[in-house]
């Protein structure tokens, strides 16, 4: 299920692979974060920060952190796993690297660190993604309103683990 497509590697991200993991979130995304934001995430959450790799070159990431809060599934007061961010380089995609990141950064979640749901935020626009998300058995939870720097909402999608 968490397999890789033949040819394709995935592991957990190393300090020497955040270059080109900021290197893909920078050409993918609008939403792009100082180096010392990748460095902690991998310091204090790098069971759920994995990359995917072909001939020794990284095509893709997911990075992800805990937190406390109130459930948007589980009841009450839980640990929840949020992934950050995910992408996959355009030459890699529909092949299953992104559905195979998520499900193993989801499974760390919940049996590396004790999450008892996971959330996400996601443009409202980006179809590709929502349609990941929804095949995971994500739900939209809410919508979050200007989420974005230029305006655009954002889904909360959200499930159990
Ligand atoms: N159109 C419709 N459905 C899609 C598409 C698409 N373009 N891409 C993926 N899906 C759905 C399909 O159901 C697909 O299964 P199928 O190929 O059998 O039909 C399923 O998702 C799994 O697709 P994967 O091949 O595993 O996904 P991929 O490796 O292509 O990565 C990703 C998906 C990460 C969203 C990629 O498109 C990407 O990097 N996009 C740019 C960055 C981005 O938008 N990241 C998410 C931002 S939100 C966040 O980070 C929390
Ligand atoms: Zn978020």
């Amino acid at each position: 299920m968490a397999e890789p497509p033949p040819g394709y590697t995935i592991r957990h991200a190393t300090q020497s692979d955040l270059p080109s993991v900021i290197r893909i979130n920078r050409a993918t995304l609008p939403e792009n974060y100082h180096p010392s934001f990748f460095e902690d995430h991998l310091k204090k959450w790098g069971r759920a920060f994995y990359v995917a790799e072909r001939d020794g070159e990284v095509v893709g990431y997911i990075m992800c952190r805990v937190e406390w809060g109130f459930g948007f599934k589980a009841k009450g007061l839980v640990k929840k796993g949020h992934v950050i961010s995910i992408a996959v380089l355009p030459e890699h995609r529909r092949k299953g690297l992104g559905r195979a990141l998520m499900l193993r950064a989801m499974d760390s979640l919940k049996r590396e660190y004790g999450a008892e749901e996971v959330y996400l935020e996601v443009r409202v626009s980006n179809r590709p993604a929502i349609a990941l998300y929804e095949k995971l058995g994500f739900e939209k939870t809410r919508v979050l309103h200007m989420y974005y720097l230029d305006g655009e909402d954002a889904y909360l999608m959200a499930r159990k683990l």
